[in-house]
């Protein structure tokens, strides 16, 4: 009877998904609790890869079920894709899938009103996926968001909807200057999205922890990473979401005492996608090296990833804010090809040393003070055991867990199940 977590404790893409697919074989429900079709999450099995947006990747046991939060939105042309692209490799999604009657629906018009924002902000852009995601989270806070229970109902999606669109259509026409949105096509596209779902949905904070209660175990998937988070990222290069542990528990409407551990996802070093600051960050043929050697390229946009050396400071404030109890430090194996490797351990500023990670977000004129460890020269993609790492690597991994003061607990060398260490 306990939920366990997993968190990013970057800007997203740290490996969370082989994590989640390596903890996912003794789960019996794996919920989806924030963002949505933004996310990318790969998973190699048998040398076969599966990338997930909405779905948790969970799916890939065949005894797991897996939830769509509350928390989440849900794009219903990006479901009905990864629902075709599983059953075209025999997975039957509709048999396994829930859907929270709460979670928020990401209506086309989110989707070109998120491109044609970021496409007239110039240099102001965030660099989201165009994915509508900001805007659906706009539209919920503002309170004018379609609800998956809202679908079910011919006539409460009548009079949502046409609500919904006056307000929308007066912003596509006044302030976006875009074509209005015709109703009826978009209510019959709803409704019949309804009709696929209608087994699927449920009041899904009920299911969770009534089946909590009677021994069964759950795990959350978080998805981005904490220096997304609306939050406590960096405000505002961010998601719309709280990617974060707090973002867990009202995202899936679990009852917190549940929550036993909270792994956060940590890759050897650091990627970012899409604008703000990264203190860490390499140029020039550094990044290319390290890019090419990790496969850095954004899996739900294919966008070259931003990258850099391990920070200390990022991790610590995702420790705190996340209440991490672990750390599984991912891709260390991509670091092989270094003969020494840095760790930014601290930021100055002005030539003051500051206290923490900023949440203002205001990273501006920050100097990072690395840290520099021989490097092990050495593959290690085919090792098993802790014990068979090079002695440079185990150093490594342990002055990370020193310098963050979060137990590291796993280790993975590789993109396969099979390439995951316990310590
Ligand atoms: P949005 O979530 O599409 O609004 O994008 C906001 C920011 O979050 C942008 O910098 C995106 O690149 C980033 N982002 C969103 N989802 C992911 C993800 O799954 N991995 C990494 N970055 C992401």
């Amino acid at each position: 009877m306990s939920a366990a977590l997993v968190v990013g404790t970057q800007w997203g893409d740290e490996g969370k998904a082989k994590v989640i697919d390596y903890l996912s074989s003794k789960i019996d429900f794996i919920v989806r609790y924030q963002g949505g079709a933004n996310a990318g999450h790969t998973v190699v099995v048998d040398g076969e890869t599966y990338i997930f947006h909405l779905i948790p990747s969970g799916i890939l046991y065949p005894n797991a079920v897996c939830v769509i939060g509350n928390g989440v939105v849900l794009d219903p042309e990006a479901f009905r894709d990864e629902v075709r692209a599983l059953a075209r490799r025999n997975i039957e999604a509709k048999e396994r899938v829930i859907i929270s009657d709460a979670c928020h629906l990401v209506l086309p018009l989110h989707r070109i009103i998120d491109a044609h924002r970021e496409n007239a902000a110039g240099e102001k852009k965030i660099g989201t996926t165009k994915r509508g995601i900001g805007i659906c989270y706009g539209d919920k806070t503002m309170r004018i968001g379609l609800r998956a229970g809202d679908v079910l109902h011919a006539d409460r999606l009548r009079d949502r909807l046409g609500h919904i669109l006056e307000i929308k259509n007066y912003e596509l026409k006044n302030l976006y200057r875009l074509p209005e949105v015709e109703f009826n096509a978009l209510y019959e596209d709803l409704l019949a999205f309804g009709n696929e779902i209608r087994g699927m949905v449920k009041n899904t904070s009920l299911l969770l922890n009534e089946n909590l209660a009677k021994g069964k175990t759950v795990l959350l998937e978080g998805a981005q990473g904490t220096g997304l988070d609306i939050d406590f990222g960096t405000y505002p290069y961010v998601t719309s979401s709280n990617t974060t542990t707090g973002g867990a528990i009202a995202g899936s409407g679990i009852d917190f005492r549940f929550l036993k551990t909270v792994t956060g996802i940590s890759k050897a070093y650091v990627s970012r996608v899409g604008e703000g600051p990264f203190p860490t960050e390499l140029f020039g043929a550094e990044v290319e090296k390290l890019r090419e050697l990790g496969h850095e390229y954004g899996a739900t946009t294919g966008r070259p990833r931003r990258c850099g050396w391990f920070d200390v400071e990022l991790v610590r404030h995702a420790a705190r804010v996340n209440g991490l109890t672990e750390i599984a430090l991912t891709k260390i194996d991509v670091l092989s090809a270094y003969d020494t490797i840095k760790i930014g351990v601290g930021y100055k500023r002005g030539g003051e040393k500051l206290p923490a990670f900023p949440t203002d977000g205001y990273l501006e004129g920050v100097e990072v003070v690395y840290e520099e460890m021989p490097g092990w020269k050495k593959e290690i993609g085919h090792v098993l055991k802790y014990s068979d790492l090079p002695p440079e690597c185990c150093k490594y991994i342990r002055r990370l867990e020193e310098l963050c003061e979060v137990p590291i607990k796993l280790v993975s060398v590789g993109p396969g199940r099979e390439h995951t260490i316990p310590l």
